[in-house]
């Protein structure tokens, strides 16, 4: 199983859930079935390790990112089982690459899996302060314990 953590810049959001969703597999003992990995749909920061604010909020709460940003391409689509997108923006620019509309069931939105939140999107936290940060950690913990469970069930 292979998962693919989608946002803008690749900095910040999807290397964040990356982390997470990383320590709560290895935490669950999944680590030699379910892989992930992140991308952006913009190449502006490709090759830079994530965001220095978010990685340090991050540690704060146990996850280390330790990630080079990338820029999505269409091969991702086929190469990965579940492609998560972290706001509306980021979901439209995936599904545009799927130019044969062949991987539609792949593609998803990361909130679509949040129990507490009750959100439409993961804020990009980019251009604001500390709680934009802490809420983005907040929001992708809530989907990735809902969608390791969904995975527990897959491979069960
Ligand atoms: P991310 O955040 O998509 O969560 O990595 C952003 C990072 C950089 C920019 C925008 C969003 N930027 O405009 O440079």
């Amino acid at each position: 199983m292979r998962v693919l953590f989608v946002c803008l810049g690749n900095i910040c959001r999807s290397p964040t859930a990356e982390g997470i969703f990383r320590k709560k597999i290895e935490d669950t003992g999944l680590s030699h079935l379910v892989t992930c990995d992140s991308a952006g749909t913009s190449a502006y920061h490709s090759g830079q390790p994530a965001d220095g604010r978010m990685t340090a909020h991050a540690k704060d709460r146990g996850y280390m990112l330790t990630s080079r940003a990338r820029q999505l391409i269409e091969e991702d689509l086929e190469n990965f089982d579940i492609i998560l997108t972290m706001d509306n923006s980021n979901y439209e620019n995936a599904r545009a690459l799927d130019s044969r509309h062949q991987y539609n069931d792949k593609i998803k939105k990361m909130v679509s899996y949040c129990k507490i939140h009750s959100v439409d999107e993961v804020p990009d936290p980019y251009y604001g302060g500390d709680d934009g940060f802490q809420f983005v950690i907040d929001i992708l913990e809530d989907a990735c314990d809902e969608l390791i469970l969904e995975i527990k069930e897959i491979l069960k």
